[in-house]
């Protein structure tokens, strides 16, 4: 039986175990919570709150305006950050592409993923000559609710499907293929490449939903084969970035659609200024932007990127321990561990895997249904300091972290979980309250 001084040796030795350090959790630690809820919200980076500090005091304080264009002499943080405020979006922008492989001037930063996702299905919409979306009926709602509504406004149908129903609808009718790679409540993977082969083959567009697996895995959405890239992807800076509470999203689209936007003058829908050719020409008529700057809507939040950037930092720094493949490697070892013990140690307790066994059709997340307990487990366990989340309307679902979750804390939350099932303790009426945010 795997133990916990088993699981201490090989935080022992971890490659990236140092990486924790970059992350403030010591009152996490004292308080001896476990946090297996980052592919929700990522925990806070050591260099964050000094960031953002600088960012208010300096920058904003004594720069004022000025920081627009210049942090120069203000930032004692770092001399990166010495170009101003206006170019702070871009040069995130290029760190994401690193993580998600793409070139620098093929993302955006900017607004969040469902407003990211109005604008690229636009764009998917205006490229395509069919009229059809499909997308699975179990991908996240607000995925669903923005295709509804354009696919309403435009004309198109929008045909929701179970995942083993999706080949059958790759087919001539369709014009766009909408999919979240990692699905939030399963942690179900799709293979992006035999996926997007597919759907081209048909001869539609495919748009991907990074949400779950920006940061947490190895991702090519431009693989050197040109019918596997991607056309158009959106992903999300709060998660596995670690870039705060509602932090800015990204954007991406394939070289090819950026030069069908070039050429045609293809205008987003959300037209704002700062995605115009010339914003302080002050124009009164719209004209676009080149490139993935015509995204861009109106002023960036400085502070919410200035915690971005430090998020996103905290996934580059493994790139000198193994990088993206490390941190999949991890995540694979840590949520086969946690099913293995789940399933030993909590065996005839009513909890049901509904995750994929296979580690490769597998997110960073471990989700178990439960039938009537699900939310009232959750409610217990947190009480019992160990941090996951419910989705309805019967699941438990626990991410894993890599740069930041040890093996350890992987048996000491199935140990807990197996104290919380074992009699019932669930069960106590104050773990059924309802709260807003589940
Ligand atoms: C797949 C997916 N897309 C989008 C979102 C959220 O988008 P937004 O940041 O616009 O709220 C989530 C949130 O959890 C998500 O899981």
């Amino acid at each position: 039986m795997f133990s916990r001084s088993d699981s201490a040796a090989r935080d022992a030795a971890d490659p990236l175990a140092p990486l924790r350090s970059l992350f403030a959790l010591e009152r996490v630690d004292e308080a001896a919570v476990i946090y297996l809820d980052g592919n929700s919200l990522g925990v806070v980076p050591r260099a964050t709150a000094v960031r953002v500090r600088t960012v208010v005091e300096d920058e904003w304080g004594v720069g004022l305006i000025r920081s627009w264009n210049s942090t120069a002499g203000l930032s004692r943080a770092r001399s990166s950050e010495s170009r101003g405020w206006i170019d702070l979006s871009q040069r995130i922008a290029a760190k994401i592409a690193r993580l998600i492989g793409a070139g620098a001037g093929e993302v955006v930063v900017a607004d969040s993923t469902s407003i990211n996702l109005y604008k690229v299905l636009s764009a998917a919409m205006a490229i395509s000559t069919r009229k059809r979306i499909v997308s699975e009926r179990t991908n996240f709602p607000t995925d669903l609710y923005i295709a509804e509504t354009l696919a309403r406004d435009h004309g198109f149908e929008l045909v929701l499907v179970d995942h083993s129903e999706l080949p059958e609808h790759l087919n001539d009718q369709l014009a766009i293929l909408m999919l979240t790679h990692v699905n939030y409540r399963t942690g179900r993977m799709h293979d992006m490449a035999d996926v997007t082969r597919a759907a081209h083959d048909a001869g539609a567009i495919v748009i991907w939903d990074l949400a779950h697996s920006a940061g947490a895995m190895p991702i090519r959405l431009v693989t050197g084969d040109t019918n596997e890239d991607a056309d158009f992807a959106v992903g999300c800076g709060y998660k596995y970035l670690n870039g705060g509470p509602g932090a800015p999203a990204f954007a991406w689209a394939h070289p090819r659609h950026i030069a069908w936007m070039d050429r045609t003058g293809w205008r987003q829908p959300l037209s704002g200024w700062l995605g115009h050719a010339a914003p302080f020409d002050f124009t009164p008529n719209y004209r676009p932007a080149a490139g993935m700057a015509r995204f861009v809507c109106g002023t960036p939040p400085v502070l919410s990127l200035a915690a971005l950037e430090c998020g996103v930092d905290t996934v580059l720094a493994a790139e000198a321990r193994g990088g993206l493949a490390a941190i999949r490697q991890k995540s694979v070892a840590l949520t086969d561990l946690f099913i293995e013990l789940v399933e030993s140690r909590c065996a005839g307790l009513g909890l049901e895997l509904v995750t994929p066994r296979d580690a490769g059709a597998r997110g960073s997340q471990v989700s178990f249904a439960h039938a009537g307990g699900a939310y009232a487990i959750v409610q217990a366990l947190i009480a019992r300091g160990v941090i996951g989340d419910f989705r309805a309307p019967d699941i438990l679902r626990f991410g894993f972290t890599p740069l930041y979750t040890r093996f350890v804390d992987v048996w000491d939350a199935v140990d807990r979980l197996h104290e919380v099932l074992k009699d019932g303790e669930w069960g106590d009426p104050r773990f059924s309250v309802r709260a807003a945010v589940t």
